[in-house]
C-alpha cells in the first residue's frame, strides 16, 4: 500500500479527498448498493459532525467545478480505543504501543458510489483515511485505525487491504498505523 496520492486505475477519474461541506458536496446521489450507508451519508453524518462525534472525508472529481462537487465515496474518522488482549498475540507485543487500552481511530464507515466500483477508489479511501490518520498521530498520540465492517464482504475488503481480524470480532478489522508508516517509506 503505497502513496498519499489518491489516484485509482486509468478508467478511473482524478480524484481528490475534501472534509464533507454541505455547501460544496452533493450527497443527494449516493448510492453505494448498501442502504444503512447510504442513509448515514445523506441524513446523520452531519449530527455527528456538529455533536463532534465523527468527521466525514469525501472522494469528490477532481475536474468537477470545486464550489459544488458530487460525492463519489467517503469515509468517517472517530476516536477510539481497544483492549490490547483483542489483537493478535504477535501485535500485542509490538506495533501497539504500551498503552492497554490502545489508543486508536475508527474508520467508522466507507463506501463508495456502485457506478465508481471496481476501478481501485476502494483502495484510494482506504489509503487517504491511513494517510489521515497518521497525519492526526503527529498531534494526537494513537496506535492503530480500527473498523468494523458491515458484513463479511466488508471485511473481506479491508483484511485484502491489509487490516487484521480481531481475534474473538471476525468482522472487526485493525491496521497499525507503524506498519502503514513502514510501506511508505521508501525502499532502497
Ligand atoms: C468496499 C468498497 C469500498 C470497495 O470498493 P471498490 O472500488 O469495489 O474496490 P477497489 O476497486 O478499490 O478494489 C481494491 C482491491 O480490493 C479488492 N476487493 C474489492 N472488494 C473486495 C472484497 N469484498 N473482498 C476482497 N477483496 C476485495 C479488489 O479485488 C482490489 O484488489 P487488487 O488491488 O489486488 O486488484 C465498495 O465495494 C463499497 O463501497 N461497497 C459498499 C459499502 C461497503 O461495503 N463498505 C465497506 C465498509 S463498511
Amino acid at each position: 500500500m503505497k502513496s498519499s496520492e489518491p489516484t485509482g486505475r486509468a478508467d478511473a477519474p482524478e480524484v481528490v479527498v475534501e472534509r464533507l461541506d454541505r455547501a460544496h458536496h452533493d450527497c443527494s446521489r449516493f448510492s453505494c448498493g448498501k442502504a444503512p450507508l447510504d442513509h448515514y451519508l445523506r441524513e446523520t453524518v452531519e449530527r455527528d459532525q456538529d455533536e463532534r462525534t465523527a468527521v466525514a472525508y469525501v472522494l469528490v472529481d477532481k475536474d468537477q467545478p470545486a464550489k459544488f462537487r458530487r460525492v463519489i465515496g467517503y469515509f468517517t474518522l472517530n476516536s477510539f480505543a481497544f483492549p490490547k488482549k483483542q489483537a493478535r498475540r504477535r501485535d500485542q507485543d509490538r506495533n501497539l504501543g504500551r498503552y492497554n487500552p490502545v489508543p486508536a481511530v475508527l474508520l467508522g464507515r466507507l463506501a463508495l458510489d456502485e457506478a465508481f466500483q471496481g476501478r481501485g477508489l476502494g483502495s484510494v479511501l482506504v489509503v487517504s483515511a491511513l494517510t489521515q490518520v497518521l497525519t492526526l498521530s503527529e498531534q494526537l498520540g494513537t496506535a492503530v485505525v480500527v473498523v468494523h465492517a458491515i458484513d463479511d464482504e466488508a471485511a473481506s475488503f479491508y483484511e485484502h487491504q491489509g487490516f487484521m481480524r480481531f481475534r474473538d470480532e471476525p468482522r472487526h478489522l485493525y491496521y497499525p498505523l507503524a506498519t502503514f508508516a513502514a510501506a511508505l517509506a521508501p525502499t532502497e
